[in-house]
């Protein structure tokens, strides 16, 4: 009844032929006798043409209609005499016989166009109208069809999907939880969850074997631009695994995802331990698309009379290749300024040129003569003509952290993240804990259900904080292109020690009883050996479109306060609800 065919399927081969198509007035242009109009839907755009001479009501009535009304017409397809290229539709126009204005529409408040006006809580707030621009429209497309890759390639490893309950008790994954009051238990609150992790656990005590969910999680953190409270995880188990089997297994599922949707292949993902990730990129999630490595400079640089690197724990630094003469002072001023920012931390910045010539100028000179410069060049693996760029601080772990920071920002400058390119790696061996010193208390680094190596088992029972930290991970992370795409581990399937994990991270017995009872219960009854993974889906749809923002591949994300724009939450409820859920007001 509405429509023949969509907005964007018309070529010049169906020219001659009566049409109908409905969709959204895009844009109308007035040429007096003729009056053109782009009519839009998810598909494409078509021009449509209204003539004053063959139907003057007609096009009148045309001219009248605003930028998206929903209308439907009946008309004739025909060649254009002015084709558009940029189009798929660009050789052909429709002529209009018959136009219904199906409804009209107020005038949006900002472009309905690839590129808008909109500003980002304007776009939020009308969101269906966002939707209906083609390049977020893509993005759902995109990440639609990812799902369905990613249902097409589990189903046929013989992973079962289960879905497990949104209403739980809290999962310690590190983040605060959301939680619901329960009105049938008076001063009792279900917790959304964080993950599904001790669910999928039970899974495979259950027998299940394989299981995978593409699941929403929740979570109370502070916001980023890779970061939603409420976000998809592509959340996956396997029992009678090892790492191996696990990591060849989801290496899989990515090289599917990535061929099915981009045509694109990839040899075998390299892999990296923590600790030489943090060394070397001074991240455990190195951008591998450039190179530029950290490299440690204490034995040449310290104790030799300048005290900014003396009293250093670390000077470390990194090799800009070719640009020691094309620097200026100005950006150099400009990136002391930048690693001076608090969200960097750096005290200072040292920079060596070494220049075409052979002859090497830095900004310590006064301490350091050139034959010693050199030596830092040489350490480096520096050719003349590149800048050296160099921290130092007190903290080892700071500074590194600090240089990589300063290694992502010059890769940013000088464009060395190149769009299209993909650097998948694993990322393995994670510390099992984690000191916090504000709380003199260990954290799981990736939660309390990880095994630790097999080789670090009887290391547990150690008291001496040091060993404790020294602690390894069956644990890995999936990254691409700096981006923490998954994580995962193998668990820990033995109710003692689990246990003993627990009294790590300073649970007492009744406290890991109390909420964790349920499943060191069933690993009483014959728990296998297992592990999983979880890959957040959100940003895997943004990394493998080339963007930073997880937030235009969910079709209605919060923003940065953690809010529905569109819905206006969250928002007060009213006093007899309140009361239902024994909650006290507090409302003046
Ligand atoms: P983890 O906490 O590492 O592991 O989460 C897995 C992946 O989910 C993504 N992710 C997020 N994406 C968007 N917004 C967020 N707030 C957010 N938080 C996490 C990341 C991350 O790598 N249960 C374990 C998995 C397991 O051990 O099997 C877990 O949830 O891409």
């Amino acid at each position: 009844m509405y429509r023949t065919h969509s907005c964007g399927e018309l070529r010049l081969a169906d020219a001659g032929k009566t049409v109908k198509l409905s969709g959204w007035v895009q844009v109308a242009r007035d040429f007096g006798a003729m009056t053109f109009l782009d009519l839009r839907d998810r598909y494409g755009i078509t021009q449509l043409v209204f003539s004053m001479e063959e139907n003057a009501e007609l096009c009148e009535r045309a001219r009248k209609l605003g930028r998206e009304f929903v209308i439907g017409i009946e008309g004739t397809v025909r060649e254009r005499s002015n084709k558009n290229p940029n189009r798929a539709t660009g050789d052909v126009e429709v002529v209009v016989n018959t136009l219904q204005i199906l409804n009209a529409s107020k005038v949006p408040p900002f472009t309905i166009e690839d590129e808008t006006d909109g500003g980002d809580d304007l776009r939020m707030r009308y969101r269906y109208l966002d939707i209906r621009r083609a390049p977020v429209q893509q993005n759902l497309i995109f990440r639609s069809k990812l799902a369905l890759e990613v249902r097409k390639y589990l189903g046929e490893q013989n992973f079962v999907e289960v879905e497990t309950p949104f209403l739980i008790k809290s999962t310690p994954e590190g983040a605060r939880d959301f939680v619901v009051p329960s009105r049938m238990n008076p001063g009792q609150f279900y917790a959304l969850p964080q993950s599904p992790q001790t669910f999928k656990q039970i899974l495979m005590v259950a027998g299940m074997d394989r299981y995978f969910q593409i699941v929403k999680c929740f979570r109370d953190e502070d916001l980023r631009a890779d970061r939603q409270p409420e976000f998809t995880q592509i959340d996956c188990e396997m029992a009678f695994v090892d790492r191996e089997a696990i990591l060849n297994t989801f290496e899989g599922l990515t090289k599917h995802l990535f061929k099915h949707t981009l045509g694109l292949e990839f040899a075998d993902f390299p892999r990296m331990s923590y600790d030489d990730a943090m060394r070397l990129y001074g991240s455990d999630k190195p951008d591998l698309r450039f190179g530029m490595p950290i490299v440690e400079l204490n034995d040449l640089a310290k104790d030799k009379g300048f005290v900014v690197f003396d009293s250093a724990e670390l000077v470390a630094g990194i090799c800009v290749s070719g640009r020691a003469e094309s620097t200026t002072r100005k950006d150099i001023d400009e990136l002391t300024d930048w690693v001076k920012r608090p969200q960097i931390g750096a005290k200072g910045l040292v920079y060596v040129r070494y220049n075409s010539d052979g002859s090497l100028k830095s900004s310590v000179d006064k301490f350091f003569d050139e034959s010693q410069l050199k030596a830092w060049a040489a350490k480096m693996d520096a050719q003349p003509g590149d800048l050296l760029l160099i921290l130092a601080g007190e903290d080892d772990e700071k500074t590194r952290k600090q240089t990589g920071e300063l290694r992502l920002e010059m890769g940013r400058r000088l464009g060395l993240m190149t769009p299209g390119v993909f650097k998948p790696l694993w990322v393995l061996d994670f510390p099992l804990l984690e000191w916090d010193d504000d709380t003199a208390r260990f954290y799981a680094m990736h939660h309390p259900f990880t095994s630790p190596k097999p080789e670090d088992v009887a290391k547990m029972a150690s008291n001496d904080r040091q060993v404790l930290k020294d602690l390894r991970a069956d644990a890995y992370d999936l990254v691409i292109n700096g981006v923490e795409i998954g994580g995962g581990s193998i668990r820990i399937f033995d109710r003692d020690l689990q246990m003993k994990n627990f009294e790590l991270l300073g649970f007492t017995h009744e406290e890991a009883e109390a909420q964790f009872g349920f499943l060191l219960g069933a690993f009483e009854f014959g728990a296998p050996p297992h592990g999983g993974i979880a890959f957040g889906f959100d940003r895997l749809c943004a990394v493998m479109n080339g963007q930073n923002s997880i937030r235009d591949f969910i079709a209605f994300p919060k923003n940065n306060q953690g809010r529905d724009m569109m819905i206006d939450a969250p928002s007060p409820i009213a006093d007899a609800q309140m009361k239902e859920l024994f909650l006290e007001s507090t409302a003046e």
